[in-house]
């Protein structure tokens, strides 16, 4: 069954969304297999976010991701991967549609990084390398 990466950014828990995530995750009917809260440290998200070194929200990303502490879930389902990421909206929280989960709780903050709640895996290459990375 098909596994993916969903994390909850400490925006995202800062501001006590954690649960209406999950809750969403849920009643789509996907299943949490594993779930665990850190603090993130600069290995581990720039081993996360190597794709994107060297683009000018990459270092603001890095820090606001060691800002507070990320959930990190486990979640399984036929197509979850596309599945989940149709969830979370597009990742420009100002242009994701409402019912989505940046549509309905993010907006533009006006910082360097944006700050969109959630974080999920793009492929079954990435869940597998990013689940491996997070649930080490
Ligand atoms: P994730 O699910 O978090 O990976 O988001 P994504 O796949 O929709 O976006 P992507 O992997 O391209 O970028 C990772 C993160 O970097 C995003 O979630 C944003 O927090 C941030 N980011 C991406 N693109 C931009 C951008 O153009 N400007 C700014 N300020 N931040 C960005
Ligand atoms: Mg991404």
């Amino acid at each position: 069954i098909e596994e993916t990466l969903v994390l909850v950014k400490p925006d995202g828990v800062a501001r006590n969304l954690t649960g209406e995530i999950l809750r969403r995750i849920e009643a789509k009917g996907y299943s949490l297999v594993d779930l665990r809260m850190l603090q993130a440290d600069r290995e581990l998200l720039a081993n996360h976010y190597a794709e994107h070194e060297g683009k000018p929200f990459y270092e603001p990303l890095i820090e606001f991701m060691q800002s507070g502490p990320t959930v990190a879930l486990r979640v399984a389902g036929n197509r979850v991967i596309e599945g989940f990421r149709v969830l979370a909206g597009t990742t420009d929280p100002t242009a994701a549609a409402p019912g989505t989960i940046r549509g309905d709780f993010g907006r533009d903050w006006g910082l360097k990084v944006q700050q969109n709640l959630v974080h999920g895996s793009d492929s079954i290459e990435s869940a597998e390398r990013e689940l491996a990375l997070w649930f080490a």
